[in-house]
């Protein structure tokens, strides 16, 4: 067996998040410009490009990958990506898994499970039509919650992720909660992360700590802390009244860098060792300079070997430039 790959805080490495498209269908406020300059098609990896590089990744030690966006599924093809993971599940891969806009899921659920995919993270921030589509921009909020349906008859298990926005959907927080217990889906609410360019002022105003959030819940539901961990950045709690399981990820309040096992790849090969930080490093040079994977495995190998402690996001210092880079360029 190869050895894992160990980064220079003992931290094994064993995630992977790979970004396939910048494109997305919708454009949500926290998370896109509304009039986004996408990538030229030429900068993007091929399909069977990233095929390759997923599987050097795979070859050093990774055993879960997260395909994310931009919206996965709107990339032409993409099922045959994922067709050709699959064929890796079992043989060092344990999970292939993906976070999406669930517009595309009522089409493509079906086809997900038959590659493996047990599960999906499908982004919802809010259960009322207008506040979505105000949010998402472009969304319809049925779309979503006929792809949500879709994966669930699929035999997908659904979380839903909420970034926590106040004065957004602080008012519906147990309306969430309350939908999730009764479709039996996993919730995970997100603080909000000081990332792309626009509106950062508004941000630091929606910005609601989660710290807050979950003592609101508090005075309604008994929580209990679960030991156990997805191998993704959420802490879960049981809910005693329904049995619902709820994660917390909370880049601000309670940094999770410590037991960081992952590095995420953009579309266009480059290899980010940490969300919050702007180093990296070319994939997509050694992916195109030789068809012999051992070049490219260097570079991964050379560039974990520099993966710092962690990202250093904090609203104290205001928001202007903390991180210019969108969350769809690395899928977050
Ligand atoms: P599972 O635990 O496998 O369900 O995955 P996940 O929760 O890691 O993945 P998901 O794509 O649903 O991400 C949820 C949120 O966590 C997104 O907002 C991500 O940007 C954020 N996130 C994931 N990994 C990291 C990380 O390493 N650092 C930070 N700061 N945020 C992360
Ligand atoms: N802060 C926190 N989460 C974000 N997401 C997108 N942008 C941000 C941000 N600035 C979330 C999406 C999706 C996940 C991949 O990242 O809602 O659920
Ligand atoms: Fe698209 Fe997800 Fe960004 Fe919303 S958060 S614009 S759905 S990539």
């Amino acid at each position: 067996d190869v050895a894992p790959l160990i980064d220079p805080f003992a931290r094994p490495i064993t995630y992977l998040r790979v970004s396939v498209t910048d494109r997305c269908d919708f454009r949500c406020t926290y998370c896109m410009a509304e009039h986004m300059q996408f990538l030229p098609k030429a900068e993007l990896l091929t399909l069977e490009e990233l095929e390759r590089l997923c599987g050097a990744f795979v070859d050093l030690g990774v055993r879960k990958l997260r395909v994310t966006g931009g919206e996965p599924l709107v990339r032409r093809n993409i099922m045959s990506f994922f067709r050709a993971m699959s064929a890796r599940l079992g043989r060092g891969l344990d999970e292939l898994t993906l976070t999406t806009n669930g517009s595309q899921l009522a089409r493509l659920a079906p086809e997900l499970a038959d590659c493996g995919v047990r599960r999906v993270n499908v982004s919802l921030d809010t259960l009322d039509p207008d506040k979505f589509a105000a949010v998402t921009r472009w969304g319809r909020l049925p779309q979503v919650l006929d792809g949500i349906a879709a994966a669930r008859a699929a035999g997908l298990r659904i979380k839903i992720n909420a970034v926590a926005l106040k004065g957004f959907n602080d008012n519906e927080l147990f309306r969430l909660v309350d939908w999730c217990a009764a479709e039996g889906h996993d919730l995970t609410f997100i603080e909000v992360m000081p990332m792309g360019d626009m509106g950062e002022e508004a941000r630091l105003d929606q910005y609601w700590p989660l710290r807050d959030l979950r003592a609101r819940l508090e005075e309604r539901l008994t929580l209990v802390p679960l030991a156990e961990r997805t191998g993704g950045p959420a802490r879960y709690v049981r809910v005693e009244e329904t049995g619902a399981r709820i994660g917390f990820i909370t880049p601000l309040t309670h940094n999770f860098c410590e037991s960081c096992n992952r590095v995420r790849v953009t579309c266009t090969g480059e290899l980010f060792m940490c969300l919050g930080q702007e180093d990296r490093a070319d994939l997509r040079a050694p992916l195109r300079a030789s068809a012999d994977d051992a070049p490219l495995r260097e570079t991964i190998v050379a560039a974990i070997a520099r993966k710092p402690k962690g990202h250093d996001f904090d609203y104290s210092r205001g928001v202007a430039g903390q991180m210019s880079r969108h969350m769809s360029h690395t899928g977050g």
